[in-house]
């Protein structure tokens, strides 16, 4: 929370998204670094965070973007990335999205099924054109992360199944416009055990072996994003980029001609992201007391949807510690921030930050109850920009 301008947020309408902008600056370059270092790319996730400052930054580090609607495909080119850096990913793309990617000359189209292949073929004809691909294939590698963000088994609807590919390389061969340019693996997110990636390599290692030795002319390896980082240290932890990178670089082995690319999303964007709230009430209930904020689970939903935890701190409050559970202002129980939480003792109006928001967070926000979208101010644009404050005037 350093150099946070406490000041300006007593003048800003909470709910409202605030990011540290030299934190991600240097989550960015750090990431960057630790890439250059073994000549890998970067493709930020724009899922994770799809706002324009954002962009703009991940584009100046001379990231690519990997994309899963058309929206967020339009919102790349407009966003300034060249179409030669833009992936198009998602295992169920409309014809849309399919004729927008082909049209634009995109890198590559991530193809998750034969069906998608047969259609993406089709639509290829139909523009005289041909489609570059890359084949997601579904390793069956657990990720061991949170069931709802696990991608990379059987069980999931993610990727081609490796019991698929002898029918896949059948079909190929009947394909006249599409040309496949490599393979591409994700198999979850949030992942802390970077163990994992040493399993996920070496099966790699045999899938790309086995499409090499059917003839294919690879020379594009997509690993997916996952990379996990520290709810509980939103200040002091730097997610483990230079790890991340160096278990595949040990134990992949697919060729120096190889050109490996990443997609991530959280890692880059997650410890940059603050909601900020207000204490509305300090209600004592019967078994426990409640912090009841204006900010509810339509602003954030990680913590209804995952049970995930999110480091709160209150900042108008130096007093001792008291337990809470810190609920938002919806008529649901799962409207719930976190549970039997310390925090310094609180009262109406304080200021109260979640932290580690930046990814998942602002982008996965609901109208639900006609409730407005949450805004996002950036820590340079707070402290230089008067309008902005005046536009956002709070009346509680
Ligand atoms: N590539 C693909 C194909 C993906 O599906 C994802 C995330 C990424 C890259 C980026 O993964 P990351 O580096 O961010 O882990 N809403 C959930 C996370 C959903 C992730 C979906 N896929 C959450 O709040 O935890």
């Amino acid at each position: 929370m350093k150099n946070w301008p406490l000041e300006a947020f007593t003048k800003v309408k909470t709910p409202f998204y605030f990011y540290d902008m030299d934190m991600l600056n240097e989550h960015i370059t750090i990431a960057s670094n630790a890439a250059i270092k073994y000549n890998y790319s970067i493709h930020y996730a724009i899922k994770a965070n799809h706002h324009f400052r954002v962009l703009k930054e991940m584009k100046n580090a001379g990231f690519g973007v990997d994309c899963v609607s058309e929206n967020e495909l339009l919102e790349a080119l407009n966003a300034g990335f060249s179409p030669s850096k833009i992936l198009l990913a998602g295992v169920g793309k409309t014809d849309n999205e399919i004729r927008l990617a082909i049209s634009h000359s995109i890198k590559a189209i991530h193809v998750e099924s034969l069906e998608e292949l047969e259609v993406i073929n089709e639509l290829a004809i139909e523009l005289a054109t041909c489609a570059q691909v890359a084949l997601r294939i579904n390793p069956n590698v657990n990720a061991y992360t949170h069931p709802s963000i696990t991608t990379g088994l059987n069980e999931n609807k993610f990727g081609i199944s490796l019991n698929k590919i002898n029918d896949l390389i059948a079909l190929v061969k009947n394909l006249s416009h599409i040309k496949i340019i490599g393979l591409h693996f994700h198999i979850g997110s949030q992942i802390e055990d970077l163990s994992v990636f040493k399993t996920l390599s070496l099966k790699v290692n045999e899938v790309w072996s086995f499409f090499i030795s059917a003839g294919f002319k690879l020379a594009y390896l997509n690993l997916g994003g996952g990379l996990g980082v520290d709810y509980y240290s939103p200040d002091n932890s730097l997610p483990p980029f230079e790890k991340y990178f160096s278990v595949f670089n040990e134990f992949l082995n697919v060729g120096h001609e190889t050109k490996i690319h990443f997609e991530l999303g959280r890692s880059l964007v997650a410890h940059s992201g603050n909601l900020i709230s207000k204490v509305l009430y300090v209600k004592k209930g019967d078994e426990k007391d409640f912090l009841i904020l204006d900010a509810g689970m339509t602003d954030l939903m990680r913590p209804a949807l995952y049970q995930s935890y999110h480091q709160i701190n209150n900042l108008s409050s130096k007093e001792e510690d008291h337990i809470y559970d810190i609920v938002g202002p919806i008529c649901e129980s799962s409207d719930t921030f976190a549970t039997k939480r310390s925090l310094p003792k609180a009262s109406r109006y304080n200021l109260v930050a979640i932290r580690s928001a930046g990814a998942y967070g602002q982008v996965m926000s609901s109208n639900y109850n006609l409730r407005p979208s949450p805004k996002a101010l950036f820590s340079d644009d707070l402290l230089f920009s008067e309008s902005l404050q005046t536009e956002l005037k709070l009346v509680i």
